[in-house]
């Protein structure tokens, strides 16, 4: 018989948010180079048959959803009672923005908590409910992100969600622990998607090397975030829970 690899996640049903783009569809993509089963969830299908067409073998998911009508969601997420158990969530959907403090108005912080936390936790409860979470427990990972922890001007709004999850995860680490449920953050700097593509610092070449020089490895790629998330989800990382994996290229070494 062949040895079980630590990394691998062959027998795995692992539930990837924000699958249509960007570091969600990376990790779709190397979960299914490492076996799993992926279960790909954001609100654009077109954009999830993309991501369903890079991917290793056929017996993946599509379950479009907006994460923030937590009944749609519910409702949706049922249609993975039958699979026999979900070993891990890589939650990736999110929105980011930069903006001055004088702009931030109360839709504005209820959009992004809605979006980047209440859909967290919505999904972090209907996934480890009994039926739901594999017997043999499961992982859960939250892309947070180094503004979670460290600050830039015009990021305040953006950090009070991200680190919102960071604070979270701790307690959720420690609640979830007798199921067997680990719960993880990875904290990306500046990766290369269409989110950072878009942002004002990408806007001029100034800016970008501004923030270019703030990663002494350089810019991120999916790739690399995808990979601290692989390791999380795998039993590899099984005695780990209730930590932020900085994943900057050395951003928040300074
Ligand atoms: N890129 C970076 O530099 C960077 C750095 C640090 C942290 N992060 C974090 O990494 C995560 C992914 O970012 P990215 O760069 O990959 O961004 P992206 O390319 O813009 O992708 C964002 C994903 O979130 C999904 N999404 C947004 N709102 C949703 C909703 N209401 N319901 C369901 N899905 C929703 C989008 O899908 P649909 O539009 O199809 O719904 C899309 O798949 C985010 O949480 C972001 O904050 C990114």
């Amino acid at each position: 018989m062949e040895a079980h690899h630590p990394f691998d996640l062959r027998g795995k049903v692992i539930v990837v948010t924000g699958a249509s783009s960007g570091i969600g569809r990376q990790c779709a993509i190397s979960c299914s180079r490492v076996g799993a089963k992926v279960i790909l969830i954001a609100r654009n299908e077109v954009r999830l048959g993309e991501t369903l067409s890079l991917m290793d073998h056929s017996h993946h998911r599509i379950l479009p959803m907006d994460l923030t009508e937590a009944a749609e969601t519910e409702e949706k997420l049922a249609a993975l009672k039958d699979l026999g158990g979900i070993h891990g969530v890589i939650h990736s959907a999110g929105i980011s923005t930069t903006l001055p403090l004088r702009n931030i108005s109360e839709d504005k912080l209820s959009n992004f908590f809605k979006t980047n936390v209440n859909a967290s936790i919505n999904l972090t409860r209907l996934l480890t409910r009994p039926g739901y979470a594999a017997k043999e427990g499961a992982s859960v990972v939250f892309i947070t992100s180094v503004m979670g922890v460290v600050g830039e001007a015009g990021k305040t709004l953006y950090s009070l969600t991200k680190g919102a999850l960071v604070a979270g995860a701790k307690s959720l680490a420690l609640e979830l622990a007798p199921k067997k449920v680990r719960v993880n953050c990875v904290s990306p700097g500046v990766v290369v998607t269409p989110m950072s593509s878009s942002a004002v610092y990408s806007q001029d070449e100034a800016s970008l090397e501004k923030i270019r020089s703030y990663h002494p490895l350089g810019l991120g790629e999916p790739e690399d975030v995808a990979n601290a998330c692989v390791f999380l989800l795998s039993d590899a990382s099984r005695w780990i829970t209730g930590t932020n994996l900085m994943v900057d290229g050395g951003y928040t070494a300074r």
